[in-house]
């Protein structure tokens, strides 16, 4: 199915309580608070869903890329930057770096098209391609080290983390009750962020990562308490395809998350359908698959849950096909 990832090449970096509360400091010039809303389910047990499918640019990365880019030095600033995303992390960098007046390249998986790669574009970045390959050896390697930009990474950086952080606060705040969180996982910024904010805040949380079938390296990473990466990722949940736990990203998931579910590309389907229909909200695959993991495995959850719905940005032409249900 896949093969271990490389060695260690970085020191294993710590993220704390008080570098999220920096961050919450930091971005709230432009991110937008999201409301946590309740899903009605048949069996009345609390779930809710954590709505950063209506944060700014749709989908919650802008948190990380303006905690990292705007705390960026003068001798980053004079570099440019540069990112590898296949859609949400690209344009909160591409949108960031307008902002802050910075040229902006963003490598984008070959063959990549439709309305992220457009909305990037729109931002005035460059657009290049990338073939797989380049794209593991660039993570594994951190061929990035070499480049002339400054490297925005999608979650490897203690200050990518502590922006997504902020949501596991804002979470703690609204939900002091919450007993479980599920969040998506595609390199991890993303969960381990929030893992280590509302477990400060409310210690007994169970966070657990969720994954889709076929990009599904966390379930190796637990069993095996290594790293790991799956060799070829398929999934039409794009933002979580990946399929590549770096090695300090495994140190930090297996530290802070209780553990993972998977769910099907089918299963995702559906819960988007169910999220357009009964709760009246616009999820990509990526940002749906927490409620897919709810929808299959809530017997084991204990109640209240807070399911991460973290972005909306889907095409419209996969959005109705689902909702139709064909
Ligand atoms: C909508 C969405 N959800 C979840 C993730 C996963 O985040 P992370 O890579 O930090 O695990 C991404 C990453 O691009 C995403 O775009």
């Amino acid at each position: 199915m896949g093969e271990k990832a490389g060695p260690l090449l970085v020191e294993p970096f710590e993220v704390t309580l008080r570098d999220i509360e920096a961050a919450r400091g930091a971005i709230q010039e432009v991110t937008w608070e999201t409301p946590t809303v309740r899903f009605p389910t048949p069996d009345g047990k609390k779930l809710f869903l954590k709505l950063e499918n209506l944060q700014r640019l749709g989908a919650f990365k802008i948190r990380g890329a303006w905690n990292r880019m705007s705390r960026m030095t003068e001798a980053e600033r004079s570099r440019g930057v540069a990112t590898i995303s296949s859609g949400n992390h690209g344009l909160a960098v591409a949108w960031s770096a307008k902002h802050l007046g910075l040229p902006c390249r963003v490598y984008v998986p070959e063959g990549a098209a439709g309305p992220k790669v457009d909305a990037i574009r729109a931002q005035g970045a460059e657009l290049r391609e990338m073939t797989r390959g380049d794209l593991v050896q660039a993570h594994t390697e951190e061929l990035w080290r070499t480049w002339p930009q400054t490297f925005i990474h999608p979650f490897a950086h203690p200050h990518i983390i502590a922006g997504q952080g902020t949501i596991g606060w804002e979470l703690a705040e609204d939900l002091p009750d919450v007993r479980t969180i599920l969040v998506p996982v595609g390199g991890g910024g993303l969960s381990s962020g929030i893992a280590i904010a509302v477990k400060a805040r409310l210690p007994s949380v169970k966070v657990f990562g969720i994954q889709a079938e076929g990009a599904a390296s966390l379930p190796r990473v637990f069993e095996t308490r290594t790293p790991y990466r799956v060799e070829r990722p398929v999934t039409i949940a794009d933002g979580i395809r990946i399929g590549i736990i770096l090695p300090q990203m495994a140190d930090l998931l297996l530290r802070h998350l209780h553990g993972c579910y998977v769910v099907s590309d089918d299963d995702i389907r559906k819960a988007m359908r169910r999220l357009a229909l009964e709760a009246k909200t616009v999820a990509e695959p990526a940002g749906a698959a927490t409620f897919a993991a709810w929808e299959r495995y809530h017997d084991q959850l204990e109640a209240p849950v807070a399911a991460v719905v973290s972005g909306g940005n889907v095409d419209p032409g996969l959005l109705a096909e689902i909702v139709r249900g064909s």
